[in-house]
């Protein structure tokens, strides 16, 4: 059914897309890359740091310890096979998450791009990718029972994820807690 993959897909990123919307409203501070440059240019920039990890990775593994507790009920309401979140899962999700953001910086400063520039797709699809691959990696039969079961939940993600991203950064923006609205 549709709307049970939709529904599954979301539910099981859930702890991959709070991240960076913590790091945004909670972070600052020392940047992680310590200022340093490579080719001329800031390594990682002031966008990504310490604080905005630290907080970013505990938000989405907080959310995935409620999303866990609160699985059997979900279950039971809707019908739909929802997964739990083991602490390793929901880790992964997170660190995913908050690591592909920092790779996508990395990325953008060696082409050039300053702190805060656009890079389309990229910037929508860093951190869902990364979180994919961390959480295939560390929980493999979690990653293959929930996605490869039913890739077209792959593919929900795919395409979802930059959408929602869109709106809640554009919501950041109006809201002026982002300065730019991607
Ligand atoms: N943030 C943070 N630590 C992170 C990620 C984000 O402190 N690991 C905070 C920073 O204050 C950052 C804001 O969230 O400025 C917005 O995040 P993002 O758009 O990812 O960073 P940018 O400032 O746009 O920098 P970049 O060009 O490197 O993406
Ligand atoms: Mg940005």
């Amino acid at each position: 059914m549709v709307v049970e993959t939709v529904v599954v897909a979301l539910w099981a990123m859930l702890p991959a897309y709070v991240p960076n919307n913590a790091a945004v409203l909670f972070g600052g501070g020392a940047p992680i890359d310590g200022g340093r440059e490579w080719r001329g240019r800031r390594l990682l920039g002031d966008g990504k740091t310490w604080r905005g990890t630290a907080v970013g990775i505990a938000a989405g593994v907080a959310l995935a310890i409620v999303l866990d507790a609160v699985q059997p009920a979900v279950s039971g309401a809707t019908g739909f096979d929802i997964p739990g979140f083991p602490l390793a899962v929901g880790a992964a999700l997170a660190a995913g998450a908050m690591l592909g953001d920092i790779l996508a910086s990395f990325l953008k400063r060696r082409t050039g791009r300053d702190r805060g520039a656009a890079f389309p797709g990229l910037d929508q699809l860093d951190f869902v990718v990364v979180s994919l691959l961390l959480v295939a990696l560390v929980a493999p039969t979690w990653f293959r029972g929930v996605f490869l079961s039913e890739p077209l939940r792959l593919v929900v993600v795919l395409v979802a994820t930059p959408l929602l991203h869109l709106v809640t950064n554009a919501g950041a923006y109006v809201l002026g807690l982002k300065d730019e609205p991607y």
